[in-house]
């Protein structure tokens, strides 16, 4: 179609909108005091997140070590909760987590547009973000075969990456969700609950 909408395109768009819930909510942030959800719809829509690892490298040995990592929870819509990394030992800080497995994720929505379509700076409790603790694990089996999908789905020039460099599927085990969505200070979110909540809005 050529560049400016027509009016009933744009009509039959608004009503495709309309019509498809999955679509129209992906981009509704839920309530801020349902904070389990909030939490899982930051880690759904957040295509990377920052890591911090203990540093296991001169000069900063024992020091936090924040790394930027593709990540996918799931393919759109497809939610597990569970951060999925395509990682490498030549990596410096996956060499920091073969020392130390214990990490922290952090995922904003300023990552989205969400932030600056708001004017909430990325500082801002408003512009949701989440900070996960825990520990990176290798997947395998099953479990390796949805990291796939789920970060093949959303990136798909990792199925090119170079295959000497022997890629493997992580996970972050969360062992907590700490959550900024409001103001009030940081919330925190137990594994299990965080499990349990649903990122979008239910439909009958
Ligand atoms: C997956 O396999 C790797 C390599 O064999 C092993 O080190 C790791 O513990 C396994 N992870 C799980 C969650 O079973
Ligand atoms: C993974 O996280 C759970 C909590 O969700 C915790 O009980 C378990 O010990 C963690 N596993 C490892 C290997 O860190």
């Amino acid at each position: 179609m050529s560049a400016p909408l027509r009016p009933a395109c744009a009509l039959l768009l608004g009503l495709l909108a309309l019509l498809s819930p999955c679509c129209a909510s992906r981009f509704r942030i839920p309530p801020h005091e349902q904070v389990a959800r909030v939490a899982r719809f930051i880690a759904h829509r957040c295509d990377w997140a920052s890591m911090a690892t203990i540093s296991s490298h001169s000069p900063v040995v024992g020091q936090p070590f924040s790394n930027v990592f593709s990540v996918s929870d799931g393919p759109p819509g497809s939610s597990s909760g569970v951060p999925y990394m395509y990682l490498t030992h030549m990596e410096i800080s996956v060499q920091d987590l073969q020392v130390n497995p214990q990490a922290s994720l952090s995922m904003s929505l300023a990552q989205t547009d969400y932030c600056r379509q708001q004017v909430f700076d990325p500082q801002s409790p408003l512009c949701a973000h989440i900070i996960l603790s825990g520990s990176v694990l290798q997947v395998n089996g099953s479990e390796a075969d949805f990291a796939k999908k789920a970060l093949f789905s959303r990136h798909p020039e990792m199925i090119d990456w170079p295959t000497d460099h022997n890629w493997f599927f992580s996970k972050f085990n969360i062992t907590q969700v700490w959550v900024l969505d409001y103001f009030g200070g940081v919330k925190t979110v137990a594994p299990d609950e965080y499990f349990q909540a649903t990122p979008y809005r239910k439909h009958h």
